[in-house]
């Protein structure tokens, strides 16, 4: 009998309060609940704050660790000390990727994602924890000394890239962090600028890339950016913070600063700061405790002024930001400088390098030439460490006259000139361009290496910069006298191909019609050199598509003629509106210099036969695309739609979906693909909400916005 009602007892247990087993989730959650409820008010007050530069306070007592992060977005950067300075005991050399222009540049999602993955494996092999990119600010100008780590002028492009390089991160199990949120997109006053903007282009434009990040990708982490929006700080900004990242989107990881971007303790508190990063209070004897979050904060707690429990959230967050990175449980190792990674950096090189003019010269017939001119500084300078905090102390960075000489030294003697100098005179050096129009004048081919720069000294931040963090171009003329430089060589020899390095276009017209080739080489990473070469000797089908417009002159751009760039008196207005890039050189009839989308192949892709259908929520494109060069390739199709009736003014064409298609040559394929309806809604100011109008649209297949192939017009 007694056996009978153990048993009676155990089945009543388990059958009248049968527990389903907590989800991870749930066992998460309770962990972070019995952590918070064994900390005091000063320990939860330490993880809201930098505990050095590059990380924010544990909990020792619990066994709760700091959390480390680094820079940035192409490379894990220098190895820095608890108080910046550079810790050279160490090997901290790394996987210097192509800038992200450049990686979106391919247009290719699936690099995208071992992109992010070998950014993810260096930063665990280095212990870091959050690696801080991606950077997904809008190219709305050409002068932002930023843009060549941001990715694209267009909000779908950039979010489509944010996805998978977010994904590739943290598939390693490293936090990725998406910035700066949001419409940080000058460096000019950058630490307190004031943007004003409608809420139709913060919604259409400047949200998209974050919100994909969170709510596609799940982002761990979200950095602040420095400027103001509509008057408050972006980084504790109530509707930004509070009403539209943690509430619309329900973000559950956690939002930092950027490194002293905090200006207000209440705000912080209340406005969704989970951890405050550097300071301006007090420099270069850092004391962690007057950062805004620390001492300032925990008497605002004690006195009442601000409950425990907006505290208790942030750390809430931060723990949970830890335990999704098993920051508390033995990591898989990681892996840094391999052959694996540097390979990733040259497929990324290769497919994102834009072929913008091509009249026959390239691919060089290498067999055919004897003398090969190699003319310019930027053949033969390294970038790594230039750009400000993007910078990477790269294992090797291949120059364009090593990746020449590698590839075809022994079939063509290779001569070198550096046509310029790079002084902070910042003019053209008579001499330089003698010589090397006498180099020019002596080979059968010129391959001339010129563009922007970083920074005059790699080490030194901003001042004399261009392509830099803290400080903007001022114009988009090519500096040091290139242009003096090309028309004198071009003028001897008309087998020249102008390659340019940099984070965006430089002026042209003086010498576009009297070059035959021009390529934009972006910053091309640890492997650039060789990818350039593979490129310009045929070995590589060039691939790579323009991210963003490249305007004849500066103020054809919208941020210059409709807009306000960089603005006056910390003021900046955003008149453009929904009108950035594209969307403006189109709707308003301003032809560029070479278009958004734009890139020549050395093979020839005909797209036919589109068919186009559509249900309730989607339309779906049937076509056909075939290479009918002599060479394989990759194309970007491009999708385009455009809203033929609408009762508020929209682009001429926007970006609805694109594929790239690698074909051998005389390959054919039938390619399908879909666009949402959801996506051909608009930002209605009038009701605030997103509306969709139906009507009459026109589907547009195109190689580039403004090279369209194939069309369809269809009621939805
Ligand atoms: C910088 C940058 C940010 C970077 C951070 C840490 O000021 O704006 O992108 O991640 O500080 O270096």
């Amino acid at each position: 009998m007694q056996k009978l009602v153990v048993v009676a007892l155990l089945l009543a247990a388990v059958g009248c309060n049968q527990t389903k087993e907590p989800s991870n989730t749930e066992l998460m959650e309770s962990k972070i609940d019995s952590l918070i409820q064994q900390m005091t008010l000063e320990e939860k007050i330490g993880m809201l704050h930098a505990s050095s530069s590059f990380t924010s306070g544990g909990v020792e007592r619990l066994g709760i660790p700091e959390l480390v992060m680094s820079d940035g977005p192409h490379g894990v950067r220098f190895e820095h000390g608890r108080g910046w300075e550079r810790d050279l005991t160490v090997d901290d050399s790394a996987t210097y990727l192509p800038t992200g222009i450049c990686l979106a540049s391919t247009w290719n999602t699936d690099l995208g994602y071992r992109y992010g993955a070998v950014l993810g494996t260096e930063a665990k092999q280095r212990g870091k924890d959050v690696i801080l990119g991606p950077g997904v600010n809008i190219i709305r100008s050409p002068l932002n000394g930023r843009n060549f780590e941001y990715l694209s002028e267009d909000p779908y492009l950039t979010s489509r890239m944010a996805v998978d390089y977010i994904k590739g991160v943290q598939d390693q199990g490293i936090a990725a962090c998406v910035k700066h949120y949001v419409a940080n997109n000058q460096e000019t006053n950058r630490s307190g600028v004031n943007v004003t903007v409608s809420e139709q282009a913060l919604r259409e434009i400047y949200l998209p890339a974050f919100k994909v990040s969170v709510m596609e990708a799940n982002v761990h982490t979200v950095m602040g950016s420095y400027n103001k929006l509509r008057g408050q700080y972006t980084t504790h900004n109530e509707y930004l913070v509070n009403t539209i990242l943690k509430g619309e989107w329900g973000f559950t990881g956690l939002l930092m600063s950027d490194w002293a971007s905090v200006h207000n303790t209440r705000e912080a508190l209340l406005n969704g700061t989970d951890i405050e990063m550097g300071t301006e209070l007090t420099q270069p004897t850092i004391d962690y405790n007057k950062f805004y979050l620390a001492d300032s904060a925990l008497a605002m707690i004690k006195s009442g002024e601000v409950p425990v429990s907006v505290v208790d959230d942030k750390v809430r967050r931060i723990l949970r930001t830890m335990f999704r990175i098993n920051k508390f449980d033995e990591r898989t190792p990681g892996a840094i400088n391999t052959t694996e990674h540097q390979q990733v950096a040259l497929q990324v090189a290769e497919e994102g390098i834009v072929l913008l003019k091509n009249d026959n010269l390239l691919p060089i017939a290498v067999d055919k030439t004897k003398t090969i001119a190699v003319i310019g500084d930027n053949a033969i300078r390294r970038h790594a460490h230039g750009g400000g905090s993007s910078q990477v102390n790269a294992k090797y960075e291949i120059t364009p006259v090593e990746g020449i000489q590698k590839l075809v030294g022994d079939k063509a003697t290779i001569t070198f000139a550096p046509g310029y100098e790079v002084t902070r005179a910042n003019k053209a050096n008579k001499k330089m361009i003698a010589a090397a129009v006498e180099t020019a004048k002596n080979a059968d081919v010129v391959i001339l290496v010129g563009g922007w720069i970083h920074n005059y000294d790699p080490s030194v931040w901003g001042g004399f910069a261009f392509d830099s963090e803290a400080v903007d171009k001022q114009n988009t003329t090519m500096p040091f006298g290139q242009d003096e430089l090309i028309k004198a060589v071009a003028t001897v020899n008309k087998n020249t191909v102008v390659v340019l390095f940099g984070g965006g276009p430089v002026d042209m017209y003086q010498w576009i019609n009297q070059v035959p080739s021009i390529i934009q080489a972006w910053y091309p990473g640890m492997e650039g050199g060789n990818a350039l070469a593979n490129i310009l000797f045929g070995k590589t089908n060039p691939s790579g598509k323009l991210p963003m417009t490249f305007a004849k002159k500066l103020e054809d751009n919208p941020a210059h003629s409709l807009g306000e760039f960089p603005g006056q008196n910390w003021e900046v207005n955003y008149g453009e509106s929904i009108f950035v890039g594209y969307r403006y050189f189109d709707s308003y009839k301003v032809a560029p210099a070479f278009a958004f989308g734009h890139g020549l192949s050395y093979t020839t892709f005909v797209y036919s036969d589109l068919f186009a259908e559509d249900d309730e929520d989607t339309i779906y494109l049937t076509f056909s695309l075939s290479n009918e060069g002599k060479t394989a390739g990759a194309e970007v199709v491009q999708v385009y739609v455009a809203d033929k009736e609408s009762s508020v003014k929209r682009p001429e064409k926007e970006l609805k979906t694109f594929t790239k298609v690698f074909l051998e040559a005389g390959e054919s394929s039938t390619i399908e693909l879909q666009v949402s309806k959801e996506s051909l809604r608009f930002f209605n100011e009038e009701t605030n909400q997103w509306e969709f109008e139906p009507g009459q649209f026109e589907i547009l297949l195109g190689s580039s916005s403004r090279d369209i192939r194939l069309s369809e017009t269809m009621n939805l």
